[in-house]
């Protein structure tokens, strides 16, 4: 499997599959190690080398259309994308010809445009998946909502360095 964005969210999927003995590679915006993880610049030679990959990085200026015709063709023969990151990081008519030929397969719980309105291509795609941007639902959700705050309030009071700083995405 192929992570595209190693942040709190990309680490936390690496986490949750360790018992499963999924093999990993991971791309973020800049590389380093411990645990090995490629630039994005890797990315076309890294693509081929997987059976599912997961786009899990914000949407910018550099991310817009990064999964577009020549890269999702450069995915194994039967892959599976994962977008649970924002629509526009894959260009939707590319997506749409890759799923009608049989190249890969998609689950996407963002679309774009979103929401997804009737009639478009996607909603009548095979070997598609969609879900209704619900990647951070869960039952857990509050509780560990309430986690966080708690220990970022108590870091706030003590002076000492927060753990979840809010940088600039689109
Ligand atoms: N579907 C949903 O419901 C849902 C819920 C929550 C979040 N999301 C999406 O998930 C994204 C990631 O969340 P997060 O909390 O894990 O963010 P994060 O902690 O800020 O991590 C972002 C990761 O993306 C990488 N990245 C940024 N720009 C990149 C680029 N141009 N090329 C390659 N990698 C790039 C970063 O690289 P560096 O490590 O090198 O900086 C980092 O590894 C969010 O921005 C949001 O769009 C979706």
């Amino acid at each position: 499997m192929l992570l595209v964005g190693y942040g709190s969210i990309g680490k936390e999927i690496e986490r949750m599959l360790v018992p499963f003995q999924v093999n990993i590679l991971r791309v973020a915006r800049s590389a380093r190690t411990q645990p090995e993880v490629y630039a994005v610049s890797e990315l076309d030679s890294l693509l081929p080398q997987v059976e599912v990959v997961v786009l899990i990085l914000p949407f910018t200026d550099e991310t817009r259309g990064l999964f577009g015709s020549r890269r999702l063709a450069l995915m194994q023969q039967g892959a599976l994308l994962v977008n649970a990151a924002r629509g526009p990081i894959v260009q939707p008519d590319a997506l749409v010809e890759a799923l009608h030929s049989g190249r890969i397969r998609a689950a996407i719980d963002v679309t774009d445009p979103e929401p997804l309105p009737e009639g478009h291509p996607l909603w009548s795609c095979p070997n598609l998946l969609i879900t209704p941007h619900i990647g951070g639902s869960s039952v857990q959700f509050t509780p560990r909502a309430l986690r966080i705050a708690a220990g970022e309030l108590h870091r706030y009071i003590k002076g000492e360095p927060l753990q979840n700083m809010v940088q600039m995405a689109i």
